[in-house]
């Protein structure tokens, strides 16, 4: 997830990343999603076309047809110039008024129109000290994904918002109990296996160590990591060293 940051140059970056993934033993068992800004994808996914590695949104407008929503992009649109995943309800959008109901409409929007969705949920500082982290997740959960029956195309990222960009990182022994009950939660509402749970918050080469130990945890969301090929890379290598 670049988040706001990068022009057509920044995608360089991604020519170590390509070379190292190539020769990378364990590529087979790897997926690799880029999420760059919206006026990057369809470079981007040129650049990516004949790798492995795949190219996804930040976000998404909850409209299915084109409308008067000045500044704002659908799946459709997403979708046309190359995305094949989007990140919904991440923590920085919901702080700025994104309710469990629009995501709920934009999660619907994005796997109709065939897009794959990261579905971010994460608990405030406050919440955790509070000690109702699993009712905030509940409910985010619960709303969010309120009338989906198909679970096939969705991945959730757990995001503890205390710990995106800060360094700080939960407990392992937190960690694995959080990841346990959103699994749980989730194969209740699908009545089947839970989708992949990724962990996002200062991942990088060094958090990777810790994190990798925790069996619930699919995979990762990294942030300010993922625009620098050397830490992207490092973060690689030791989830498998
Ligand atoms: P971070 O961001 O890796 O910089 O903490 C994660 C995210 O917001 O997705």
């Amino acid at each position: 997830n670049w988040k706001m940051f990068g022009g057509l140059n920044s995608l360089n970056s991604l020519n170590k990343v390509l070379k190292f993934f190539k020769t990378f033993k364990k590529n087979k068992f790897t997926k690799i999603v880029y999420c760059p800004p919206n006026t990057l994808i369809q470079a981007m996914s040129k650049k990516l076309a004949n790798s492995q590695i795949k190219v996804g949104a930040q976000n998404c407008h909850a409209a299915d047809n084109y409308g008067a929503f000045t500044g704002s992009v659908n799946s459709f649109m997403l979708k046309n110039v190359g995305a094949q995943y989007v990140i919904i309800g991440h923590s920085e959008n919901r702080e700025i008024g994104e309710t469990d109901k629009i995501i709920n409409l934009k999660i619907k929007s994005a796997l109709k129109c065939g897009l794959k969705i990261i579905f971010c949920i994460g608990e405030t500082l406050q919440e955790r000290k509070k000690k109702i982290t699993k009712k905030v997740l509940n409910k985010q959960i619960s709303l969010g994904l309120s009338k989906i029956k198909d679970n096939k195309n969705v991945l959730i990222a757990y995001e503890p918002i205390w710990s995106i960009g800060t360094g700080k990182i939960p407990s392992s022994q937190e960690l694995t109990k959080t990841t346990s009950f959103i699994k749980k939660t989730l194969k209740n509402i699908f009545r089947s296996k839970s989708p992949p749970v990724l962990y996002g918050g200062s991942v990088d080469g060094n958090s990777v160590k810790l994190f990798k130990k925790i069996r619930e945890i699919d995979g990762f969301l990294v942030g300010g990591a993922s625009k620098s090929s050397k830490k992207f890379i490092d973060i690689i290598r030791n989830y498998y060293r």
